[in-house]
């Protein structure tokens, strides 16, 4: 049993010689430590944890306090405020080099919450700077922690009703409107199918504003709430802003996300091989926009092959500050936009409906995530990038011996 074991470690990892990367949680208040590392394919990553009730448990950049279906869990792990040795410890294994994004599950949805506190962790995340990078992730973490105080300190004033009606409203962003009346949910939805849990969509603020460029000057109407761009556009004939889709071996858009204001026009440029550009909405990425009457934009089927010239192009003209929502519908042979090829305009980066946000949703449900939706993954190696183990003394010793196996090869 022995000797089969470490084989089959030497066999997982056969030219690696497998790191242990020790994190403490909640050694000095609702932290981890380090909060984030970069790890290779095969090393174990144990978590050790101090007095109170912590869990790790798997979340998605989009929704990092919400538990990802069939992800790595530990479970509750209470520690005696007076246990200092023997740790308990639950350990986890690097199985491939995509982001881990970790919380703590403790008063989960409540004022209280750790992960609201902002504790977290990632493994593999994207650089400083990147828009998946650990700072982002923490970030909006954090503004579920205000959103739920938020809603808390709002159900707790006699006028409840707050959250009661205002989303889906005319700006292309809500066909989920949130069902959950309880001020400890209000601030979240759950996408169009597949039960991916979102931030909800902020209310927008009807706005009319006279807006003078240059020696003109004409009144807009737009809808304004958080992050959205001022209503001034650079020009009375605006900007034109280029887009390239596609190209050779490229599923993206270049650039995947822009800043525009009214007036401007977005130029498509279609390049290899056949995409389209259709809008749709944050809570459901790869299917075209057609709710409560408004139908979104769609440039149709724009094959490019190295043969024809020039690029054919789509324009787009911009009319709102708010956010628009955007993806290639092809299929052929698999979803263009569950391989990530979604683009936004005005996406409010500050915020949990960030551009990241809304390619992880359209991963989710339309991409190599989907299977992993289907129903019971009760193993918690179906979503996840990462296998999870209770770590015992034996399998501890077991792991120590197939690691001084690997390094006598
Ligand atoms: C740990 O926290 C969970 C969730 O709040 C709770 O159900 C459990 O009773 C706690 N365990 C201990 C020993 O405090
Ligand atoms: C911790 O405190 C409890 C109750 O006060 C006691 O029963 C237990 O022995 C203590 N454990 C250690 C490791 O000191
Ligand atoms: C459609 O809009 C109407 C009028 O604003 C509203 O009463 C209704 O609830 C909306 N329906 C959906 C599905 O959003
Ligand atoms: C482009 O893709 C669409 C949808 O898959 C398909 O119907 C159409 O024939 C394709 N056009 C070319 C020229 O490949
Ligand atoms: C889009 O706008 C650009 C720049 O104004 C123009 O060159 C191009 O012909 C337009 N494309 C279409 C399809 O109207
Ligand atoms: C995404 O999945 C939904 C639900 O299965 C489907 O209706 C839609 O056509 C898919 N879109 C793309 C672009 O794959």
């Amino acid at each position: 049993m022995f000797a089969s074991t470490l084989s089959l470690a030497l066999a997982l990892v056969p030219f690696v010689s497998a790191a242990v990367i020790d994190v403490q949680v909640g050694a000095s208040g609702l932290t981890y430590s380090p909060e984030a590392i970069g790890a290779n394919v095969g090393d174990q990553v144990v978590f050790h944890f101090h007095a109170k009730n912590h869990t790790v448990t798997q979340s998605s950049f989009a929704d990092p306090c919400g538990k990802l279906d069939g992800g790595i869990n530990s479970g509750f792990m209470p520690v005696a405020a007076n246990q200092t040795d023997n740790l308990p410890t639950f350990t986890v294994q690097v199985k491939d080099t995509k982001p881990i994004w970790i919380y703590c599950a403790q008063a989960a949805r409540t004022p209280a919450s750790h992960c609201g506190a902002g504790m977290v962790f990632a493994i593999n995340c994207g650089a400083d700077g990147a828009p998946n990078s650990f700072t982002n992730f923490k970030k909006s973490a954090l503004a579920v922690g205000a959103s739920l105080a938020a809603a808390a300190s709002a159900s707790a004033t006699p006028s409840s009703g707050a959250y009661g009606g205002g989303y889906g409203g005319g700006y292309g962003g809500g066909s989920a409107a949130p069902a959950a009346t309880d001020s400890a949910s209000a601030a979240w939805t759950t996408a169009a199918y597949g039960g991916v849990t979102i931030p909800a969509a902020p209310q927008a603020t009807p706005v009319t504003a006279a807006v003078t460029v240059g020696t003109e000057t004409w009144t807009t109407t737009y809808g304004s709430y958080p992050g959205s761009p001022d209503p001034t556009p650079a020009s009375s004939t605006g900007n034109v802003i280029k887009v390239v889709v596609g190209g050779t071996g490229i599923l993206a858009f270049d650039p995947p996300r822009v800043d525009a204001k009214p007036r401007d026009t977005i130029v498509f440029e279609f390049h290899q091989k056949n995409h389209t550009v259709t809008q749709s909405s944050f809570d459901d990425p790869c299917r075209k926009l057609n709710a409560n009457g408004t139908t979104g934009f769609d440039s149709g089927f724009m094959p490019f092959s190295d043969t024809s010239a020039p690029f054919p192009t789509f324009n787009f003209t911009v009319t709102d500050t708010a956010p628009v929502w955007a993806y290639c519908r092809q299929q052929l042979p698999s979803s263009h936009c569950g391989a990530g090829m979604v683009f936004a305009i005005n996406s409010d980066e500050s915020s949990g409906r960030n551009f990241a946000a809304f390619q992880n949703v359209a991963k989710a449900l339309n991409g190599t995530a989907v299977a992993a939706n289907a129903p019971a993954p009760t193993t918690t190696t179906a979503a996840s990038a990462a296998a999870a183990v209770k770590v015992g003394p034996i399998s501890l010793t077991l792991f120590a011996a197939a690691l001084v196996g690997s390094l006598v090869l």
